[in-house]
């Protein structure tokens, strides 16, 4: 298929890009860099061999988007385009709201008006918020806890709602859970701009000593050590994921949501250690107040992503520690400094 990858510079993005390409499809990206670097694509294009056609564009700028539409005939578009960080949609809720609902929204209708019909996007765990079942089936309760995950909630409803209204409209969504690691080429890897603020990225800086120390929020959740849990997936499975999610549209033309984790919880001081072994550093940790919206704990029920997608996770977390740290030790400085 010909896919457009709408923020395929970022991080999941450009691993989902190595995977489809793998597979055959051909892909074009757009994307504004708001967290990412058009490097990002020279990497990927050293590990395929092929470069790859990518636009810098908003997906809020609709006639940018038409611009792209009218020059390739696209089968599906992957989305990717968001913000995400849980902290900082909680200082600029609006700017959220307006990058990840209007921008989706902008999407949409650009995808209306080229008569592309299939859809994956990126959902989030964040849309369950704290839920109080272990591991969370797609059937859970939806109650965000924060405003990055209203937005994705309010991106699903508007999806199932074209979904059954639009009979030639077709969306996967995937709610992924926590994606880690890179490319086991040490040639791609996460590289946000300014201060990461998920749990990995953090502790692969700290290693390479951008950082003094890792903080940890909240030591008194009621989990096996007092720090949060979370169901850690290594980033190219969850690409393999997005693969598997595109052959599925072919055999099956509902709209569905499914989740994308691997059904096993580690707590932050779990992946620490797991981090320390693997890299031989030792991490210096200083413990603050949990932070607004954080919950104790999400893991996921990888059952239908099983049965549906016959797709599952391969990588154990030592897996993911291991490629991260080859990233980070290799490009210390992310993108910036090669
Ligand atoms: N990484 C995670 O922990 C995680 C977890 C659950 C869901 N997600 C979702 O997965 C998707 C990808 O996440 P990621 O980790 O690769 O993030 P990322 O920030 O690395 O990638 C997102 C990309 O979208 C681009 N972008 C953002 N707004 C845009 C806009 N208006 N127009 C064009 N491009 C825009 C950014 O520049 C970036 O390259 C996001 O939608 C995110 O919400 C991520």
């Amino acid at each position: 298929m010909k896919v457009l990858v709408c923020g395929g510079s970022g991080y999941i993005g450009s691993h989902t890009i190595v995977e489809l390409l793998a597979k055959g499809h051909e892909v074009v990206v757009v994307d504004n860099h708001v967290n990412s670097s058009p490097q990002s694509l020279k990497h990927v294009a050293r590990i395929v061999g092929v470069d790859i056609e990518a636009i810098h564009c908003d997906i809020r700028d609709p006639s940018a988007l038409d611009a792209v539409f009218s020059r390739h005939n696209f089968d599906a578009v992957i989305h990717f385009a968001s913000l995400k960080s849980h902290t900082e949609s909680w200082r600029q809720p609006l700017l959220y709201y307006e990058n990840n609902v209007t921008g989706t929204i902008s999407l949409l209708q650009a995808m209306f008006r080229a008569k592309v019909s299939r859809l994956i996007f990126s959902s989030s765990a964040a849309v369950y918020g704290s839920s109080d079942v272990t591991p969370i089936p797609e059937s859970a309760a939806l109650c965000p806890s924060s405003p990055y995950g209203r937005t994705k909630l309010v991106v699903e409803n508007m999806i199932q709602e074209l979904g059954a209204t639009h009979l030639d409209f077709q969306a996967t969504v995937l709610r992924y859970f926590n994606p880690v690691g890179a490319h086991p080429s040490g040639l791609i890897g996460e590289d946000p701009i300014g201060a990461p603020s998920n749990l990995m990225p953090y502790l692969c800086q700290v290693a390479a000593g951008r950082f003094p120390f890792l903080p940890i929020y909240g030591d008194d959740y009621p989990t096996h050590d007092g720090t949060a849990v979370r169901d850690y997936i290594h980033v190219v499975d969850l690409a393999r994921a997005h693969a598997r999610a595109l052959e599925y549209m072919r055999e099956c033309d509902e709209t569905f949501v499914v989740n994308v984790g691997t059904g096993c919880g580690y707590s932050v001081l779990d992946v620490v250690a797991a981090f320390e072994s693997v890299s031989g550093c030792q991490i210096p940790l200083s413990y603050m107040p949990r932070r607004a919206g954080d919950i104790a704990k999400s893991v996921a029920s990888p059952i239908s992503a099983r049965q549906r997608l016959r797709w599952e996770a391969e990588y154990d977390l030592h897996k993911m520690c291991e490629d991260a740290w080859r990233w980070q030790s290799t490009y210390p400085h992310g993108y910036r400094m090669n």
